[in-house]
């Protein structure tokens, strides 16, 4: 019942072991993590010292206590019960685990690391520890060499589980990340021979160059990956990954937006987990967040919007009319490709002198060109985001360099673009003269 999520259900028989065995160390044990399932963390803690009080030796309650203090960023207290725990039982892969997990978070990375080899070491690796041991590489330490043992863990996962699709996803992103298009294109193709019409795999062929590029990435491939993604989302990418859109967007745009005195109509399309709804949020009145994901959108909640809907954006601007005084896209115009379209619809959705407020993946190119990387994301030269900003009617353009987020331990280039939709009653001839200047207001 508990493992089912009955928590009230579950309850009930602990408690009546409990009536008549006071300190029975199982339903001691087990009623503390039902407390830990529930956040009740100072509860769980009382029950589950309890249990290894009266039973020295529990090696789970040890490892149950110490989640507890892990969850509470008790970090010292939760080393401590691991270790009580591996004292217990040398070898126990949860302790390691987990002792791995809270030496890392107290930035003692080196111990870290070497629990996982002690953990690496055990035969065959587990799953969880290949997925945990790849996550830490990729947090902490960025070396080409690094990226390789990552790899093989991951090349180890299919000689126990051939069909595991998201060891097939990691195992992709690793070649990515080493540049070696081809055998990831390989492993998509495979991935594709098991599931046919999985949409990640799909993606991620022709973002490996086996297949012609989408136009954008497609809605099935959105929601999964984003739905999948939503839990750790922040956690992966803001607090290890420096991921700063949001941020950037509201600097860059701050100085258009006027007074904080929640008044604008503003649309953030592709809001993913909200990060930017606590930031806009004094200058908006009944902001909107758009996105495909329903996983991310649920995380969104409470986080300064209004009113959240799932849509796909382009068509959900192409149904608003001209009411937006701003839209916002923060990391979301990198799953589409020719921008020109888009752009377009933004400057329908918007009043005339509205605030255009995006970023971007950078292509390093003269031309106007895009491309799907390889990372399964689109990035855009200059040129091509300042003539769709022509073509779509925006003027007062002002497109930035700067680094969105670290990849690989090494910065992402990206756009930051800022620009107003040009009044409507302003001549076409005008309007060309002004936007191809691409004036940089400060
Ligand atoms: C990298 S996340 C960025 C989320 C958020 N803007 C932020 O900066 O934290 C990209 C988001 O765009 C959404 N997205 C991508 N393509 C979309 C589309 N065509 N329609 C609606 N949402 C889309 C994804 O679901 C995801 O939540």
């Amino acid at each position: 019942m508990q493992r089912a999520g009955e928590f009230a259900e579950s309850e009930r028989p602990y408690n009546e072991v409990l009536q008549h065995y006071p300190s029975h160390p199982d339903a001691l044990n087990f009623l503390g993590v039902l407390r830990i399932r529930q956040q009740r963390m100072d509860d769980a803690i009382v029950l589950i010292e309890a249990a290894v009080k009266e039973a020295p030796d529990y090696v789970d309650a040890h490892i149950n206590l110490g989640n507890a203090y892990k969850l509470l960023g008790r970090l010292d207290d939760a080393q401590r019960c691991y270790e009580r725990a591996l004292e217990l039982r040398p070898c126990l892969l949860d302790a390691l685990l987990n002792l791995a997990v809270v030496l890392e978070a107290d930035g003692r990375i080196a111990e870290a690391r070497a629990m996982y080899r002690r953990l690496l070491a055990a035969s065959p690796p587990r799953r969880s520890t290949l997925f945990n041991y790849d996550r830490f590489l990729r947090r902490n330490s960025m070396s080409m060499t690094d990226i390789e043992e990552a790899l093989n863990c991951f090349t180890a996962i299919f000689r126990h589980e051939p069909g595991d699709g998201p060891a097939r996803s990691e195992l992709g992103l690793m070649l990515y990340l080493l540049e070696r298009r081809d055998e990831a294109a390989a492993v998509y193709r495979d991935w594709l021979a098991h599931e046919p019409h999985h949409p990640v795999a799909r993606h991620m062929l022709a973002a490996a160059g086996g297949a012609p590029a989408p136009g954008r990435a497609d809605d099935a491939f959105i929601k999964s990956t984003f739905d999948s993604f939503a839990a750790s989302f922040d956690e992966m990418l803001v607090d290890n990954l420096n991921y700063v859109p949001p941020q950037r967007l509201l600097e860059r745009t701050a100085p258009f937006l006027g007074n904080p005195n929640g008044r604008l109509s503003m649309l953030d399309a592709g809001c993913g987990t909200g990060l930017c709804g606590p930031l806009f949020r004094p200058f908006a009145a009944e902001p909107v967040g758009v996105d495909l994901s329903a996983g991310m959108l649920y995380r969104a909640d409470g986080r300064g919007y209004d009113r959240l809907e799932v849509a796909e954006l382009s068509d959900f601007l192409a149904s608003a009319e001209a009411r937006w005084e701003a839209v916002l896209l923060a990391d979301t115009l990198i799953y589409f490709g020719d921008l020109r379209e888009l752009f377009g619809r933004v400057a329908s959705a918007l009043v005339d002198g509205g605030l255009f407020g995006c970023t971007l993946e950078a292509l390093p190119d003269e031309e106007d060109r895009f491309e799907l990387s390889m990372s399964g994301r689109f990035r855009h030269s200059r040129r091509h985001v300042d003539n769709a900003l022509s073509l779509a009617g925006f003027v007062d353009a002002c497109v930035d360099q700067a680094s969105l987020r670290q990849e690989a331990g090494r910065p992402v280039p990206g756009w930051i673009v800022v620009a107003r939709r040009r009044d409507r009653a302003v001549s076409v001839e005008r309007m060309r003269m002004t936007s191809q200047a691409s004036v940089c207001v400060p």
